[in-house]
């Protein structure tokens, strides 16, 4: 196997590279390291052009708005590339209105991006997965050698995802690495509709006055990453010919529990007199997730940096300075955001774009 050693004069896929981690990924390649191009393949269903609006002019950035599970696309695009970053994706809570699609792109588009990369010849495949292949942790902290017993359509579509990535090595001899992040938040995060994760919706609620929401009894745990954090870790794993052919958790080894998570927030917005709302368990909402880093530090020598009441107080103010008022961020913002999709041919101004809870799903 050929051993990547650094990013600098590479040409880079980042596939997904238009969403929130992905962008991030880019910066991290274009703002620290030196690579000859770096070709985003996304289809834009949850990414922004916006999120690559300070690479628009760079000639070293492309974007190609392309679905993943379209193997022309992808044979397009890697023609020429040296390495591959898998991260486009359709969400957890997605997944449970719409299985299928999800399967679709997180499994299927996996085996089409890791054919294709063995096809083309690259040097490196990095497949991003997810730590919604364990499921709920059985013991912590996580290691690799955590039982994999997802609780989702998602994190069984991102457990095939993996495995076919790593049969991509195993039996075709491509350079494989793949990474499980654990749950990442920081600017450019999703508060909307099904993509919407609880540190971005509890600000934007909080901004607008509204109470934060738990399910449950507020008690699950996450170790929460940064995503200039989260995006770093890759770039490292990539340029880390010790971790090819493995496969490494990454995460920062600190678990907080949602409820204090709100606390956090609440001092960072200014508003610590909203105490949480309890509502029902979420399905498929895993209890505990806590990384054991040991593996990633071993191969790469990299720990994450950002404290997480510093990545809050930056992601509030960048919700502050969105040009947005808190009452239009906090209205996309569903709470029950994993309900059947609306169908376009019912959908008018109130529903566009949004999914409904399973009861008015059902009352539809
Ligand atoms: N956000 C987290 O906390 C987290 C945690 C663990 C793992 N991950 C993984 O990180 C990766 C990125 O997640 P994210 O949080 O940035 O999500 P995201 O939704 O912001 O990014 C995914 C991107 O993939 C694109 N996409 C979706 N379907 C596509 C298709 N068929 N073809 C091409 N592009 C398509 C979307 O438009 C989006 O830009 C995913 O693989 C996810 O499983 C995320």
């Amino acid at each position: 196997m050929s051993e990547v050693t650094t990013l600098d004069g590479a040409r880079v896929v980042v596939t997904g590279g238009a969403g929130f981690i992905g962008s991030h990924v880019v910066d991290a390649l274009l703002r620290d390291r030196r690579p000859r191009s770096v070709t985003v393949v996304d289809d834009l269903t949850n990414g922004r052009r916006e999120n690559l609006a300070t690479w628009s002019d760079d000639p070293r950035m492309a974007l190609v708005v392309g679905d993943v599970r379209d193997r022309s696309v992808m044979d397009a695009v890697l023609e020429d590339a040296d390495v591959v970053m898998h991260l486009a994706c359709l969400g957890v809570r997605h997944s449970l209105h719409s299985p299928e699609e999800n399967h679709s792109v997180n499994a299927d588009g996996s085996l089409t991006v890791g054919l294709a990369a063995r096809d083309a010849g690259v040097r490196l495949l990095l497949h991003v997965s997810s730590s919604e292949v364990f499921g709920t942790a059985q013991y912590a902290p996580m290691d690799e050698r955590h039982p994999t017993w997802p609780e989702t359509v998602y994190g069984g579509a991102k457990l095939a995802g993996e495995a076919y990535a790593r049969a991509m090595g195993r039996t075709y001899g491509l350079p494989v690495i793949v990474a499980r992040p654990f749950n990442t938040y920081g600017t450019r995060s999703h508060h909307e509709g099904d993509s919407g994760e609880i540190i971005p919706r509890t600000i934007v609620r909080m901004l607008a006055g509204h109470a934060p929401v738990l399910y449950g009894t507020g008690e699950q745990t996450r170790d929460f990453m940064h995503v200039r954090d989260t995006a770093a870790g890759l770039v490292a794993l990539a340029e880390c010919p010790a971790a090819i052919g493995e496969t490494v958790n990454l995460g920062t080894g600190r678990e907080l529990a949602m409820r204090e998570v709100c606390e956090v927030i609440a001092d960072a917005v200014g508003r610590p007199d909203l105490a949480p709302e309890l509502l029902p368990a979420r399905p498929g909402d895993v209890g505990r997730l806590m990384v054991d880093a040991t593996r990633m530090e071993m191969l790469t020598g990299w720990a994450p940096r950002t404290e997480l009441v510093d990545g809050i107080a930056e992601l509030v103010s960048w919700f502050r300075a969105s040009g947005r008022t808190a009452d239009e961020l906090a209205a996309e913002a569903s709470t029950t955001n994993w309900g059947r999709a609306v169908p376009a041919a019912l959908r008018d101004g109130t529903t566009a774009g949004r999914v409904l809870a399973p009861a008015q799903a059902a009352s539809r």
